[in-house]
This record gives C-alpha cells, sequence and structure tokens, in this order.
C-alpha cells in the first residue's frame, strides 16, 4: 500500500521506517528542510538503535522516501498517518497542545483523493479523531476520507522491536472500509499471528492514555514502596521479584528509579487527568501518581547532598547519565534536568557525561558544567559519582580503576546498577534505590502536596 506520514520525529520516522520494512510505499513528510535534507541523505536525526540501517535499507529498494510536499504526497496515498507531536500545554494544566494535529488535518484535508484513511497516530485526547474529521470535511467538503485511530506501544531505544513485535496493535475506526484498509496495512504483522485489536474511535484513543497512565502509575507505586524498603531494611528489589512472580503483576516496569521522565508518561498522564476533570471527573489516582513523580525527582538532589554529609559547596561531582533513559539521546523530562540544577545551586562544580545525550544536553543545562570525555574523566578527582542514567557502559567501567581516580569513593547510584556488596568489596560508600544502606529519613520523598 502507499502511506504517508506527516511528522518525522521518534514516533512518525520509525513507524514510517518499519512499515516499508514490511513492504510497503512509504513517503515521510515534515515541515522541517533541514530535517528532510538530512534524511534524504539517509541521515537520522533521532538517536535509535537499528534505525539508521533499516532506512538505508528501505531507501535503497525505493520503498521509503522523505519530502517537504505534503500535497503530493497525500495525493498519492491510501493511508495517510498523523503524527505529530502533541507537548503538553504548560499554560493550560498540561493539558495536549493539538495545534500542529489540527494544522496537518487543515494541510491534509484539499489533497486527499478518492478513499484514503487518515489515522492519527500521534497520542491524542478521546474525542480528537472526531474533530479531525470536522476539520477535514469543513475544509474539503468533497473528500470522502475515514477518520481512523492507531496509537502507538513504542518505547524509545527498544522502538524497532517493539514495532515488529508488537503486543498488540489498536486500530479505531467508524466504518467496516477503513478497518479493512488498516487490516491490510498491518496484515505483515498479522498474519505472523500478532493481535489486532478493533474498537471505535473513542476507545482507541483512550486505550493508549489508559496504558501509558498506567505504566507510569505502576512506577511510581515501586518507587514508594523502595522508599518503604529503605526505611524498614528490605530490598525493593527483591520485593519487585516477588511481586512480579504474580502473573496479575508481572515482572516489567518494577525497577524503581529516580522517577519516570520521557515524552510521553509525563505529558500522557497529565493530559489524561485534564481530561477527567474537564469531564467532571476527578481524577485522584493520576493526581498523585504526577505529584508524587514530581516530588521525586526533585528530592534526588537532596539525597546527594545527603551522602555528602548536607555539605557539597565547592565539591565536585561527576553526573554519570543525562538521558530520561539509557539507549536513547531523549532529554524530555530527564531526572537530570532537576537534579544538576538543584547541585549547582548549592554549589557543587558538575562533571558530567551521557554517551548518547551531551548535545541535546548542552542545549538544556547552562551554567558552569564541564563536559567530559567519558565517564572515567568525570570520575576523575570526584568527590562523588551520581548515575541517573542506566547505560549499559557505566556497568562495564572498571571501578576498581575508577575508584582509584576519584577523590572520595562516594556513589549515589539512583538506577540500582551495582549489587551493594559488590560496590563495598571495591571500598566505595555506595548508596542505591530502595535497599541498604538507606539514606537517613530526612530526605525521603517530600511529594509535592496535591495541589
Ligand atoms: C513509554 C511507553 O513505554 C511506550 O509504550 C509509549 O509508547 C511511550 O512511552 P518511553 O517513554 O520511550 O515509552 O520509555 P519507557 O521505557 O516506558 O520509560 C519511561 C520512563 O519510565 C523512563 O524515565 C524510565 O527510566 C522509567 N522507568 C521505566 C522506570 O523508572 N522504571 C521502569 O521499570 C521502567
Amino acid at each position: 500500500m502507499n502511506l504517508t506520514i506527516i511528522g518525522c520525529g521518534y514516533v512518525g520516522l520509525v513507524t514510517g521506517v518499519c512499515l516499508a520494512e514490511l513492504g510497503h510505499i512509504v513517503t515521510c513528510v515534515d515541515h522541517n528542510a533541514e530535517k528532510i535534507a538530512m534524511l534524504s541523505l539517509g541521515k537520522s536525526p533521532i538517536y535509535e538503535p537499528g534505525l539508521d540501517a533499516l532506512m538505508e535499507k528501505n531507501m535503497s529498494a525505493g520503498r521509503l522516501r522523505f519530502t517537504l510536499n505534503l500535497a503530493q504526497a497525500v495525493s498519492e496515498a491510501d493511508v495517510v498517518m498523523i503524527a505529530v507531536g502533541t507537548p503538553p500545554d504548560a499554560a493550560n494544566k498540561g493539558k495536549a497542545d493539538l495545534s500542529a494535529v489540527f494544522k496537518a488535518a487543515q494541510s491534509i484535508a484539499p489533497a486527499l483523493r478518492a478513499h484514503t484513511v487518515v489515522v492519527t497516530k500521534s497520542t491524542v485526547p478521546v474525542g480528537t479523531g472526531k474533530q479531525i474529521k470536522s476539520i477535514i470535511e469543513r475544509t474539503n467538503p468533497q473528500s470522502t476520507c475515514d477518520v481512523a485511530s492507531n496509537p502507538e506501544f513504542l518505547r524509545e531505544g527498544s522502538a524497532i522491536a517493539d514495532f515488529m513485535s508488537p503486543d498488540r496493535i489498536v486500530i479505531g475506526v467508524e466504518r467496516d472500509a477503513a478497518a479493512h484498509i488498516l487490516a491490510d496495512l498491518y496484515h505483515p504483522l498479522t498474519n505472523q499471528g500478532f493481535a489486532l485489536l478493533r474498537t471505535d474511535l473513542e476507545t482507541a484513543e483512550m486505550i493508549k492514555y489508559a496504558s501509558n497512565s498506567f505504566l507510569a502509575t505502576k512506577i511510581a507505586f515501586i518507587n514508594e514502596m523502595a522508599d518503604i524498603c529503605e526505611q524498614v531494611g528490605a530490598n525493593v528489589e527483591q520485593v519487585a521479584k516477588g511481586m512480579g512472580m504474580d502473573a496479575r503483576i508481572g515482572e516489567k516496569f518494577l525497577q524503581p528509579g529516580p522517577g519516570f521522565g520521557g515524552s510521553c508518561f509525563p505529558k500522557d498522564a497529565m493530559a489524561l487527568a485534564q481530561l477527567a476533570h474537564e469531564n467532571n471527573v476527578e481524577p485522584a489516582i493520576l493526581n498523585s501518581v504526577i505529584h508524587y513523580n514530581l516530588g521525586r525527582r526533585a528530592s534526588m538532589a537532596a539525597r546527594v547532598m545527603d551522602a555528602c554529609a548536607g555539605s557539597v559547596q565547592g565539591k565536585n561531582i561527576a553526573v554519570l547519565g543525562l538521558t530520561f533513559k539509557a539507549n536513547t539521546d531523549d532529554m524530555r523530562e530527564s531526572a537530570s534536568l532537576a537534579i544538576i540544577p538543584a547541585l549547582m545551586a548549592a554549589g557543587v562544580h558538575i562533571h558530567t557525561y551521557d554517551p548518547q545525550g551531551m548535545a541535546n544536553a548542552k542545549e538544556l543545562l547552562k551554567g558552569d558544567i564541564i563536559w567530559s570525555a567519558s565517564a572515567l574523566d568525570a570520575l576523575t578527582k570526584a568527590d562523588a559519582c551520581v548515575i541517573v542514567t542506566e547505560w549499559q557502559e557505566f556497568r562495564e567501567l572498571d571501578w576498581a580503576h575508577a575508584r582509584e581516580q576519584m577523590h572520595q569513593p562516594l556513589i549515589i547510584d539512583l538506577r540500582n546498577l551495582f549489587a551493594p556488596d559488590d560496590m563495598a568489596k571495591l571500598g566505595f560508600d555506595y548508596y542505591s534505590i530502595g535497599r541498604k544502606p538507606a539514606l537517613r529519613q530526612a530526605v525521603q520523598n517530600k511529594t509535592i502536596s496535591a495541589a
């Protein structure tokens, strides 16, 4: 089939490349000329493991191309996917900003040819699909398109695997005709046995928000269990293991950390809470997850200060990891954006390194920061080390050698990369999350009281 994707970001680009890999003819459209120029040369503007190779393969096979010309690309398509950003609107209590989605719908409408399915891939509030349909009908009354919702469940860093082996494909449609076209689009996956769930538009939109908000809740829950474990001397990793052996709970997404970040969980939880509120449902659980998570991220710097016996003025601290999680270059809502400014305000000299995130981080973190060339560089002469992101290369570092280079053998590991006993044997004062030795109670999570 001929597919056009509007928006070449983390979602649109991965979706386009993967659908080309499945055999479709894909045209990816963006309004950013620099990005399109880079993509046309086979260079990906984002870091996603395996994406460059798959792009190159499908461009060479003539199944994948990039263009600024939206009208031309839409006129040739059986399916048009809207995959533009829907960032939180800070001025509107975190409500999703749909301006790019509506602008895309307005641009698509005049170029539509007979019977195209216009699919919303972007994460949008329930009811947006219907709004897109009315925009298209108002802009081009002759159009005979169907609209559909097809939310993505891609994790950055494993997006290609998540696309090619989905737990489920969700399509929200109003008519059978649209369902048949989307079933054809995903046939290369369903004929491998992957499940496709058909719902109406609103239900598909809600599945996405509810899924992300539940995953965020699960992470907030294990983080709160970690806080309790630290005070009662239990081991949260073992608690998570014991919980996860219950099939109703499941072992995934029970890894404690500094609080969830990324472009989705914080945004989607806030958007869903706002949607509930607008529909006279008080989202008590969602609000507590959002506030808890913000409070947790904000409390991490205090943990570091406490581990340094309260005084960090003038100290050199190595911050290993800047991105919101490993295997991405994405800095959105990363815990490092809360930790580093707080430590700098307390007089800390920051030496930081991240395998992929440095360029993006430099746009967001200002001030007198030493951008180290390696983890070992950042650790040299450091009075303490904070591990913020779980990069494999930090696990594989020669920590015995690093101990010799550090000024003080102090590690605050916010991702539990190591076993406390192993680090103690190497001579480190090693603090982590939800395990002994715990930092004193005073710095435990101070959640922002629910507004
Ligand atoms: C998420 C959803 O997983 C994905 O299905 C959706 O399509 C987009 O949003 P992503 O944000 O890319 O994907 O990454 P994810 O792996 O879910 O991590 C989100 C945040 O939660 C990160 O900050 C991560 O460090 C944190 N996390 C995740 C934990 O703290 N503990 C966990 O066990 C898992």
